[in-house]
Formats: C-alpha cells, sequence, structure tokens
C-alpha cells in the first residue's frame, strides 16, 4: 500500500502519480487533499508520514509546490526517512542506499512527464543494504534522538 497526500498545490500531480500506480498494480490510500482550496501542508504530510511510519503503508509519496515544505513535515514524524526529488538519479539512490520510504515532489518544479518518470524509479528501484544499512540505522539513532559522537 502506497500513502499519497498533498496540499492544494500538489494537487494536479496527483491523477499523474496514480496512474503510475495503477500502470505498476500498486493499491494506494489517498489522504488528501482532494481540492484545490488552500489547505496547510503539514497536516497532509504528517498524515501520509505516519501511515508509513505505524507500518499502514509500505511507502508513501508527497507533493505540495516545491516538494519542500511537505517533505521537511513528513522528516518530522520518526522513523520516517523522505526525500524530495526533481531528478532519476536522486530518485534511484534515495532508495538503492537511503532505504527512503517517502517520496517528495513539488507540483510547481517538475512537469507530469518527468514527475511518472520519478515515480517509476523510486518504485521499482531496492535498497542494497551491506554498508549501507549501517548509514541508514546511524540515521535512525539521530531520528531517535541518539547521536553519532563520541
Ligand atoms: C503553498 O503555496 C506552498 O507554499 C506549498 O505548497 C509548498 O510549496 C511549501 O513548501
Amino acid at each position: 500500500m502506497i500513502a499519497i497526500g498533498c496540499d492544494h498545490a500538489g494537487i494536479d500531480l496527483k491523477p499523474h502519480v496514480i496512474s503510475v500506480l495503477e500502470e505498476l498494480g500498486l493499491p494506494y490510500k489517498d489522504f488528501g487533499t482532494f481540492s484545490h482550496e488552500s489547505v496547510d501542508y503539514p497536516v497532509y504530510g504528517e498524515l501520509a508520514a505516519r501511515a508509513v511510519a505505524s507500518g499502514e503503508c509500505e511507502l508513501g509519496i508527497v507533493m505540495c509546490g516545491t516538494g519542500v515544505g511537505i517533505g521537511i513535515a513528513a522528516n518530522k514524524v520518526r522513523g520516517v526517512r523522505c526525500v524530495m526529488c526533481s531528478d532519476c538519479y536522486s530518485a534511484l539512490m534515495s532508495r538503492e542506499h537511503n532505504d527512503a520510504n517517502v517520496l517528495a515532489m513539488g507540483a510547481r518544479v517538475v512537469g507530469s512527464e518527468l514527475a511518472k518518470m520519478i515515480v517509476r524509479t523510486w518504485l521499482t528501484a531496492a535498497f542494497n543494504g551491506e554498508r549501507h544499512a549501517r548509514r541508514v540505522g546511524q540515521l535512525q539513532t539521530l531520528d531517535g534522538g541518539g547521536t553519532l559522537l563520541p
């Protein structure tokens, strides 16, 4: 299950993202927003991120105007590693090296076809593990309020 969240500025990208999920046969849960009426992006970032952190959804995709605000909001939820992507290379690496579990994009930044390529790339990539697992473990230490410093 893929969690979807967006604000009013990200909503026009949502049908394009959903078209990729349908193409890949992946079920999704849409946490809104559902109209162009102005809303606060942190709410929708939190909704989608909590669904991922709780295990209800395996991965999440969030959208706002830039992808920045909703991505920051998602990253405030413990257990979430959200990447803001405007290119396919970062999308691929964020899965292979960082085990990112939420993807953020900006509807005012990427066009619909690039966004679809980013989503396809991100959803079909896999975590490489090995040395990257140690580093993701360090991210989890920071996420839990711990430190990596002596
Ligand atoms: C809304 O105007 C805009 O600020 C929001 O979608 C997002 O880009 C914030 O980071």
